[in-house]
């Protein structure tokens, strides 16, 4: 009994405390002073949180008392410790970059701003060592046997409370590396090669330390990038004609958000107080709020300047993304290392495409984001290929999660098959559960989900619609007595992985600045020029990002909604009523979009009533209750700035389908021939617009076959594929998918009533 009660006690504080996950999390890491400091932190900030779950219990209740007269001391340790400490303390700041990345220069303004003293590795640690000149040194010793000595030099150097700015080549020594930067918060200058390139070129330098005779100066500068970001805390993104001066305030900026690891907080849609701050980690965790708002930054999302995003032009999917989410995510909850990791995991072998998100042109101004080269074939794969390497990091090592998701069809297997790629340590103890509409999923849908089923994933369908699915999981969320047993009797709590997660979110804004910058590279735009994009909505997932996108400093115009004949969404942005009363859910071709309560939208509707939590919980209390909301005026005007919506009928869909093929040989599955009718007839053709192809047209083979007229409709998926095959379409058939109908044809799956109970 006193065990049960210790789990549960356990299992209360994970979910309540903010900070908390984070905290588990780095008790395992091997830092002991950031440990220290992190443990103070995390107690520092829950003392005075509400109870909720288990109050119930004497025996709970004397526990948790005892717990909190602890948190009340540290909470002082951790006042008068940070009291004492400016901001880098005795750290250092070390500045890393390749040669001509102007770390000298950039770290005597730091250090002049920050009234602390200034080192430079190569004049004042090597030249005094070695009492010459680096390249008498280098001419002396050559490549091999310079980089070695350096690195001893490096290793024999000490120093606090000093800016350092080290050589272009300390990075290639590991041993020296790990010892600069167990005293110090390592900075990563980072300038594009064709910029240092030219800045070589003026300075008259022509080699650099690691340089044989026969590889060029644009090689090794490629080179050398791995050995940065392999040690970097925090970069610096310096565009080609950024003064030091405003690279210093950079600089400081980055190492003050470094430092600060409780500014990123994130709050509730439906919070009225503000003292109820959450960090990433917990948002991942946590999924829904407790008073079942959304969770968004409190403070927006990062803005990048346009010189920053101009350096990511020439930059892989990768790359993008890696410095896209380095802004939006605190290293406290993933440092950069870490994230490299998950982002190379997720995008590298497993998107049949190597560009991850390529732009296609269509015609006349249009463009294609082609969002379904992931392993379930539909944009989905791009949050979840990502999402569950994110949760599994930022939950505790010693709990088990069970993750449940509503799915409207591609959710399903895209979680699936992400959850199923963690690793095998992970899968023991992350298990997740997808509720689908039995009747309301096309049938290559269906099998997909069924054979993405693993050890750790299952499937059940539901003889309901999506949104019947989506609200019986927000109650067991809120069941406590429910949500109290599973703790109890399988140490085990629940997570979402719908696109009402945070971590869901974060990955699609990455590709909609992608396909921005695409369209830069290609010479379509240049940066600055506005840009519209179309999306097929449901859930408003996607277009969110697309939002989100806009506000970090991509010049998007208009984001115009799409939806189907399911267009409650299209008529709310258009009058600002949302109204559900007498609307029933119509099945269609374009399924994943068949939604009525579309969740993601509370986000932005926080945004533009500038985190009004009142006014939220007023307009969602009166959805529930009476089935519509009205918008306000103002609101609404405010919203119609950036949000345009049309919606398409069956039939367009399916001509649009037949038009494009007979004229391009390419066809648009049919979500996005939705959003190319809604293209067609909204769009004023003064800027391109980038189109949103959200899957690949092979889930939906017999629709698809239908507006090709294609009359022979075989029953079986797979031989509905290979039929499409033979006409040699435009993107090929999804060889994916293929597989895992292979696969599957005769496993099962579960079935239930739509019975909460
Ligand atoms: C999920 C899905 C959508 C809807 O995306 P939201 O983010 O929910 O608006 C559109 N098209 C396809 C193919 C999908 O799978
Ligand atoms: C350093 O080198 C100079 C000549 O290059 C020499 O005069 C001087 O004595 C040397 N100093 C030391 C400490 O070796
Ligand atoms: C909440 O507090 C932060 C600073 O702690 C402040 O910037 C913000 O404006 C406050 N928000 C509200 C809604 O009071
Ligand atoms: C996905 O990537 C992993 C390695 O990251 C690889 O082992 C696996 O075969 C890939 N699967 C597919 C379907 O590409």
């Amino acid at each position: 009994m006193f065990i049960e009660e210790l789990i549960v006690i356990f299992f209360f504080f994970l979910n309540q405390f903010s900070g908390l996950t984070r905290w588990l999390r780095k008790k395992k890491n091997k830092n002991k002073n950031k440990n220290q400091k992190q443990q103070q932190k995390m107690f520092h900030t829950v003392q005075y949180q509400p109870l909720r779950l288990i109050t119930q219990n004497s025996l709970s209740k004397i526990c948790l008392k005892l717990m909190f007269s602890r948190l009340v001391t540290f909470e002082r340790i951790s006042k008068s410790w940070f009291s004492s400490h400016s901001l880098i303390g005795n750290k250092n700041i070390i500045l890393m970059g390749p040669p001509g990345a102007g770390k000298t220069t950039v770290g005597r303004i730091v250090g002049q701003k920050l009234d602390c003293p200034v080192i430079d590795i190569d004049d004042d640690v090597l030249e005094r060592t070695w009492n010459m000149s680096v390249s008498e040194k280098l001419q002396d010793v050559g490549n091999e046997q310079f980089l070695e000595e350096e690195g001893k030099a490096l290793l024999k150097f000490s120093a606090s409370g000093s800016v350092i700015s080290l050589t272009g080549s300390n990075p290639m020594h590991t041993a020296g590396m790990q010892h600069v930067k167990r005293n110090g918060i390592v900075v990563y200058l980072d300038v594009p090669t064709m910029v240092i390139m030219s800045r070589l070129k003026s300075m008259k330098v022509d080699r650099i330390v690691g340089q044989g005779p026969a590889t060029s100066l644009k090689d090794i500068l490629q080179f050398r990038k791995q050995f940065y970001k392999r040690w970097y805390d925090v970069r610096v993104l310096c565009g080609g004609n950024m003064a030091a001066e405003v690279v210093a305030e950079k600089v400081l900026d980055a190492v003050k958000r470094y430092q600060n690891s409780e500014v990123e907080t994130y709050v509730s849609t439906r919070s009225t107080q503000n003292n109820s701050h959450k960090y990433f980690s917990d948002v991942v965790v946590g999924g829904l709020a407790s008073d079942g708002g959304l969770f968004v930054p409190e403070r927006g999302l990062p803005v990048l300047t346009a010189e920053e995003w101009q350096t990511l032009i020439g930059a892989t999917y990768a790359e993008r993304a890696q410095v896209i989410l380095e802004r939006c995510i605190h290293p406290a909850d993933i440092p950069a290392s870490k994230l490299r990791e998950i982002i190379g995991t997720a995008y590298g072998e497993n998107f049949t495409c190597s560009k991850i998100a390529p732009v296609r042109h269509l015609t006349g101004n249009q463009f294609l984001l082609e969002l379904f080269h992931g392993p379930t074939a539909s944009f989905k794969d791009f949050a979840l290929q990502m999402m569950p390497h994110i949760f599994a990091y930022c939950i505790p090592r010693s709990c088990n999660y069970l993750v449940l998701v509503a799915t409207s069809g591609d959710t399903g297997s895209a979680v699936l098959d992400g959850f199923s790629r963690l690793h095998d340590t992970d899968k023991q103890r992350i298990a997740v559960m997808s509720f689908f509409p039995e009747d309301g999923v096309s049938p290559i849908q269906k099998s997909q989900m069924i054979g993405c089923q693993k050890e750790n994933a299952w499937s059940v369908g539901v003889k309901s619609d999506f949104d019947f699915c989506q609200t019986a999981i927000k109650k067991i969320f809120t069941n406590s007595d429910y949500t109290g047993y599973l703790t109890v009797e399988y140490g085990t709590a629940l997570a979402a992985a719908n696109s009402i997660n945070w971590a869901r979110l974060l990955p699609q804004v990455v590709y909609h600045a992608s396909a921005y910058l695409d369209l830069v590279h290609q010479g379509i735009i240049i940066f600055g020029d506005p840009v519209d994009v179309c999306i097929p909505t449901g859930n408003f997932g996607n277009i969110l990002a697309a939002l989100y996108a806009k506000m970090m400093g991509i010049p998007i115009r208009k984001c115009i909604c799409a939806s189907n004949e399911n267009n409650v969404l299209t008529d709310f942005i258009r009058t600002g009523i949302y109204d559900l009363r007498g609307r029933k859910l119509v099945p269609t071709f374009s399924p994943a979009v068949d939604i009525l309560k579309s969740s993601n939208l509370e986000r932005y509707l926080h945004l533009i009533a500038d985190g009004d939590g009142q006014l939220l919980i007023q307009l969602y209390n009166q959805l529930e209750n009476q089935g519509h909301f009205q918008l306000q005026k103002d609101l609404l005007e405010k919203l119609q700035q950036n949000l345009v919506a049309g919606w398409c009928s069956e039939e367009d869909c399916l001509a649009a389908i037949h038009s494009v093929y007979s004229t391009t040989g390419y066809i648009l599955d049919t979500h996005t021939a939705v959003a190319k009718v809604v293209a067609d007839r909204l769009q004023d053709r003064t800027c391109p617009i980038i189109i949103s192809s959200t899957a690949h047209y092979s889930k939906f083979a017999p629709a698809i076959l239908r507006a090709l007229k294609i009359t022979e409709i075989k029953q079986n998926p797979l031989s509905q594929l290979h039929l499409l095959s033979s006409y040699s379409p435009l993107p090929p058939v999804h060889w994916g998918l293929l597989a895992t109908l292979k696969k599957n044809e005769n496993e099962g799956h579960r079935v239930c009533a739509a019975d909460l109970s």
